[in-house]
């Protein structure tokens, strides 16, 4: 039977994903679920990351989605390779996990002159060197620069990131992470959400450096995914229908949501 189109996230951020995919595939259904009562991930070790993210990832496979994005950074850098070696082959081989982090490294080959990259993530993508292998991997022997950003996820889920007391902090990263390497021409927004510090980032940088946001290059990358791929397109709904799933208080998760998509949206409680 065809399904939705599964959007995980550990909370909030992925909706920015979500958002960029829906302009770009309007006419199919998603489910979108927010792991909110266990997030933040990002400064989580590798086994937790991987467990939540499975347990996720078996629910949406239970509500019928044949395939669901890994919308987060940190799920996608240190779950994402087990699921699809070790688990989809025993859940069910048929279906698909993708991640955020391949098409990214995918897309800065058109944007990088001088392949030095920059990456602003988590603690725990930084830690797990994911940017860096599927660089090394992608496009060989480019100069990457991970930099970790905690600060970041509070401030824009305390409603900082338009407000002054951002600027610091937008700041203080921007400076390390220059500091580290000059010649960075690329920088890569490598967590879901960044997007929403964009205009201060973009303030900060100086002018010469592109600023990668993952929305758009993984919408692109899922209509070509499916474009290669039509026996999974037939296995999609078609409805543009969206449903919202969290793991925390459905009002708490529908009020921060508008800040992330921009208007209302009703969310449904599920335990993981
Ligand atoms: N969604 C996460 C990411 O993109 C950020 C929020 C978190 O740490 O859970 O890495």
């Amino acid at each position: 039977m065809a399904g939705p189109i599964g959007v995980f996230d550990s909370g909030y951020g992925g909706l920015t994903i979500l958002s960029a995919i829906r302009s770009e595939l309007p006419e199919y259904d998603y489910v979108y679920l927010g792991d909110n009562a266990r997030a933040p991930y990002g400064s989580r070790s590798f086994d937790i990351v991987y467990r939540f993210t499975l347990e996720a990832v078996e629910e949406l496979f239970a509500r019928g989605c044949h395939l669901v994005i890994l919308a987060c950074n940190t799920a996608s850098a240190k779950a994402l390779r087990n699921i699809q070696q070790l688990d989809l082959p025993r859940l069910d081989p048929s279906r698909r996990v993708l991640g955020v982090i391949r098409p990214t490294v995918e897309a800065i080959g058109d944007v990088t002159r001088n392949g030095h990259i920059g990456i602003f993530a988590t603690p725990g993508t930084v830690a797990s060197g994911s940017y860096e292998i599927e660089i090394a991997k992608q496009h060989g022997d480019f100069a990457v620069t991970a930099h970790a950003c905690p600060m970041w996820v509070p401030l824009v889920e305390n409603r900082e990131a338009d407000r002054p007391g951002a600027d610091y902090f937008v700041r203080q990263e921007v400076d390390a992470l220059l500091a580290a390497d000059g010649d960075v021409d690329t920088i890569i927004l490598g967590c879901t959400h960044y997007p929403l510090l964009y205009d201060k980032i973009r303030a900060a940088v100086p002018s010469r450096i592109e600023i990668v946001r993952q929305g758009e290059i993984v919408a692109h990358s899922l209509a070509d995914y499916l474009r290669r791929h039509p026996e999974m397109d037939a296995r999609l709904t078609r409805g543009g229908r969206t449903t919202y799933l969290t793991t925390e208080n459905p009002d708490k998760f529908s009020s921060l949501a508008t800040l992330f998509l921009g208007h209302d949206i009703e969310a449904e409680r599920i335990e993981l």
